[in-house]
């Protein structure tokens, strides 16, 4: 598999620093739960994090035959990272190269091969998966885990095992989750279409549908500490605390949840000021980083415990809330906040905000303390404030832009969108702004139903429906080359640039080189064509231009991904190489097709440039290009951008390119006609 190479092997193996099993809570319940999963069709498992849900459940299912006759065992995470980590786990353990026996399989990376008996993968990609296998035949079992988290993917999947397992009653489906919803997620499976219960010949909850298994793991009381008065900056705060912890507690790390990458950066480079200020020798504080976006040899630090005389201090976003276990925490400071995906139907923008936690996420934070001993847990907000909280998070479903879910609900045969089982059913406006934009890309026809070749082969492709759009137009503006090339760099999970904080301006005129005045999709093209010319072989080029030669090769590998979907749909891609702005296509410059093409798909993230420097979008909102833009601080007239992100208090878009406003109308007139 060409493009795993460069993933990083799983840390080596230390037999020392394995805990085993067998000490684990759920060690004592496998009989039981074997049991359950023989009997009925459904099995809850509800357990604190750590207790072994996640790692044991599947060897648990293969030593009991569950993956024989060569069926395999599903189990599915609403995050990439957690795919990914806990499949290097479970292959350590199970002594086995990470894609042989254990593999994992995200979007746009699939490390499994035919020995594959287990295999983790992102929720979302398994309902992709029964585009092609509608009843998920390869599966004995499918564990749905951290169902509590309710993403959109996970909970549109439990609507449709639900349905798959009327025509396949042999199908296991084990839900996993770490608080207590548990009877919510059984009286889902056990009722019937309209809600009744299925099944009445049993008094017990589930009839003979389903069990739930709950796994008592011993928990350690945690002291839990808010403040006197709201903090200004919870950073600053937080780092103040981790210090006071660090001079004044006994051993034992720390967790601090942060809502994201930026402000984890900020953490650890106050923290590593504050160490040479206090001139903090020993015992030393090492601080680490946890987030998506963190290439994996850097996420893996995080499990290894530290070195001695050493107190580790894990920075994270809310993906230590739940889906990973780290060990030895002992304090744990809470920042009261998380990053939450919001959509607003009316503005047709999405946000990610960061929004206070629920309660149930805060006590699940708090209880990351009292894994091992006795801990405690500061809550940088005041008692008030966390009595205000909400009780529970909003399913993801209720929050979304639903249209990327919907193309896939149609493309799988789901055409009644509102009638769908849901376990929370999404609000109206939602469903309805979702159909009005695939209407308007034309993966939808007048009567609602998909479209065909067009809107099921977006709905096969996996970018997110505009962009499809811009790949399956692309052949009629004469560039698919290029613009695959495009839609391969805005989706890569990792910047293409470095940024060294010491060396910003010579970063800065690097990547100016690579810059193209009709804005970022033009440049990241410029990159792409100069990486494989150039670069591909020397990373020492990249790193000479500040370029990320890993985000760099999986750019290469999605595209490449791409490329076999529309070769699958019989399209050829005739492969070009030249600069944009030398090829002349009927008269029009290349890089005029590429942003008319691009428009195909983006109209509605349109918007024009003000006296201010600021734009307005289509809808009135103001917008601004994000410093990472070309944009920023050039002048344009209308420009279409890929993504719309609000921060703070202002609205920040990337990836900007410029446009002609007669374009909008040429391409899009049922869109501009209603308005
Ligand atoms: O899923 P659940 O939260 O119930 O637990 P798990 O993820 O299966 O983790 C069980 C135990 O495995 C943890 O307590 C850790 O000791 C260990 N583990 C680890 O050391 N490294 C990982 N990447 C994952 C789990
Ligand atoms: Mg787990």
């Amino acid at each position: 598999m060409e493009d795993h190479q460069n993933s990083e092997a799983p840390p080596t193996f230390i037999p020392a620093l394995f805990k085993p099993p067998s000490l684990l809570p759920i060690a004592r319940h496998r009989a039981a739960l074997l049991y359950l999963v023989e009997t009925f069709p459904v099995v809850i498992v509800v357990g604190q994090t750590g207790s072994g849900k996640t790692t044991q459940i599947p060897q648990f299912l293969n030593d009991a035959g569950w993956c024989n006759d060569g069926k395999i065992v599903a189990v599915t995470q609403p995050r990439r990272v957690a795919a990914t980590t806990v499949a290097a786990r479970v292959a350590q353990e199970m002594r086995c190269e990470l894609g042989q026996e254990v593999g994992f399989s995200i979007r746009f990376e699939d490390v499994t091969s035919a020995k594959t008996k287990i295999k983790f993968l992102t929720d979302g990609l398994l309902l992709r998966e029964a585009l092609v296998d509608p009843l998920l035949s390869r599966y004995s079992v499918i564990m749905v885990d951290e169902a509590h988290e309710r993403s959109l993917s996970s909970d549109v999947l439990l609507g449709l095992l639900k349905k798959i397992r009327k025509r396949r009653p042999e199908l296991r489906i084990i839900i996993s989750s770490a608080t207590l919803q548990a009877e919510d997620f059984l009286n889902f499976f056990a009722g019937g279409e309209e809600g009744v219960r299925e099944s009445d010949g049993a008094d017990e909850l589930g009839g003979d549908v389903g069990r739930i298994i709950s796994l008592e793991g011993r928990m350690y009381p945690v002291d839990i500490h808010c403040l006197e008065e709201p903090t200004e900056d919870y950073v600053e705060r937080a780092v103040k605390t981790v210090l006071d912890i660090h001079i004044k507690e006994a051993e034992g790390d720390i967790l601090l949840f942060l809502t994201g990458r930026e402000e984890i950066e900020r953490a650890i480079d106050l923290i590593s000021d504050k160490i040479s200020e206090l001139g903090i020798k020993s015992p030393s504080l090492q601080a680490l980083p946890m987030y998506a976006g963190l290439p994996t040899d850097q996420q893996m630090y995080v499990f290894e415990p530290a070195a001695e005389d050493t107190r580790k201090v894990i920075i994270s976003t809310n993906i230590a809330e739940a889906s990973i276990t780290i060990d030895g925490i002992v304090f744990v400071i809470d920042c009261g906040f998380v990053k939450l995906r919001a959509y607003n139907p009316n503005s047709g923008i999405e946000t990610l905000t960061a929004t206070p936690v629920s309660k149930a996420s805060a006590t699940q934070r708090a209880g990351r303390a009292g894994r091992t001993k006795a801990g405690k847990c500061y809550r940088l907000y005041t008692e008030q404030a966390s009595n205000a909280l909400e009780e529970a998070t909003v399913p993801e479903i209720q929050r979304s832009n639903l249209a990327p879910i919907i193309l896939q609900l149609k493309a799988l045969g789901i055409d009644n969108i509102a009638r769908f089982d849901y376990l929370t059913p999404p609000p109206a406006e939602l469903i309805i702004r979702a159909l009005e934009l695939l209407f308007s890309l034309g993966a939808l026809d007048d009567y609602a139903k998909l479209t065909k070749p067009l809107g099921l082969r977006m709905a096969e492709l996996s970018v997110e429906p505009m962009m499809a759009k811009v790949l399956l137009s692309a052949p009629s503006f004469n560039c698919l080359s290029e613009i695959l090339t495009i839609a391969a760099m805005t989706s890569l999970q990792a910047s293409v640039w470095f940024y060294h904080d010491d060396r910003k301006k010579a970063t800065e005129t690097a990547r100016r080189k690579f810059a193209v005045e009709e804005g970022d999709h033009l440049t990241l093209l410029n990159v792409y064509q100069a990486f494989v010319t150039r670069g591909k072989k020397d990373a020492k080029w990249c790193r000479d231009h500040y370029i990320n030669y890993k985000a760099m090769t999986q750019a290469v590998s999605i595209r490449n991904q791409l490329r076999r979907y529309l070769e699958r749909f019989g399209i050829e891609v005739a492969e070009s190489l030249n600069a944009p702005e030398v090829m002349r296509v009927g008269g029009m410059d290349k890089e005029e097709m590429i942003r008319r093409c691009l428009t195909m798909g983006y109209f509605s993230h349109a918007a024009r440039m003000q006296s201010d420097g600021s734009f307005k979008s289509v809808n009135g909102l103001t917008l601004w290009a994000h410093p990472s833009s070309l944009m920023f601080n050039r002048k344009a007239d209308w420009v279409i951008f890929h993504e719309i992100m609000e921060t703070g208090k202002k609205i920040f878009i990337r990836d900007v390119t410029k446009i002609e406003k007669g374009w909008l109308l040429e391409y899009a007139p049922s869109f501009y006609h209603v308005k």
